[in-house]
């Protein structure tokens, strides 16, 4: 699978070391947990971020907007170079819209779902979108425990994908480590995210291999 670490979990006040580690990993892509403090509680990142980490980073910049109103949002996060970006199914009333406003800047576009939204309601989604985001803890925080409902979603997202010959990419957010990894990569898993597991072990680079 691909790996993403995700920021969230890493020392900011220290990033050109924290990127300089995923770059000498295997990770491939490097996830960006956006926060408005609205459609989450807490806020995070903004685009700062993202385009000081282009400067450090030649990564696929992984952009996972958990906020209201994704469409105002777009033009800024590709300009700070994002390479995908991931909005929420819940946050947005026209996602048609959101994900042409994507792809009309040239980058790839990603749907995601919260724990409690079951994939039938992307089902219309599905052939326009990149990458679908399962949410595997509640957004808006990191270090939770993973809920197993996501396997059950993998598994049909792949069954979808094959028979109707989807391109996206399934992607799993939230609680991954060692143990979690191979329970989504069994169903078709594609993309891991990963904060709290890869930054506090103590070889991050093993620790990108054991749950790719
Ligand atoms: C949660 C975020 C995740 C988070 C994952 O709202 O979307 O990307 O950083 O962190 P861990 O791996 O610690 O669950
Ligand atoms: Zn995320």
């Amino acid at each position: 699978m691909i790996v993403a670490p995700s920021m969230l979990a890493a020392n900011i006040k220290a990033l050109p070391e924290e990127i300089e580690k995923i770059n000498n990993s295997d990770a491939s892509w490097i996830h960006l947990d956006i926060m408005d403090g609205a459609f989450v509680p807490n806020t995070s990142f903004d685009e700062d971020l993202v385009s000081k980490i282009r400067k450090l980073t030649t990564k696929f910049l992984d952009v996972h907007l958990m906020t209201f109103n994704p469409l105002a949002l777009i033009e800024r996060y590709k300009k700070a170079g994002a390479d995908l970006i991931t909005f929420h199914y819940e946050a947005e009333k026209d996602p048609l819209s959101v994900i042409r406003k994507i792809h009309a800047n040239g980058i790839k576009a990603g749907i995601s779902i919260k724990p409690q939204t079951k994939v039938e309601a992307i089902i219309e989604y599905l052939p326009f979108v990149d990458v679908v985001l399962v949410m595997s803890v509640e957004p808006g925080l990191g270090g939770q425990k993973f809920l197993t409902n996501a396997i059950a979603k993998v598994e049909e997202l792949k069954k979808l994908k094959e028979i109707k010959k989807y391109p996206y990419l399934i992607e799993v957010d939230g609680g991954i480590n060692q143990e979690t990894a191979p329970l989504v990569k069994a169903k078709g898993c594609d993309v891991v995210v990963s904060g709290s597991y890869l930054f506090k072990a103590l070889s991050f680079s093993k620790a990108v291999k054991v749950i790719s």
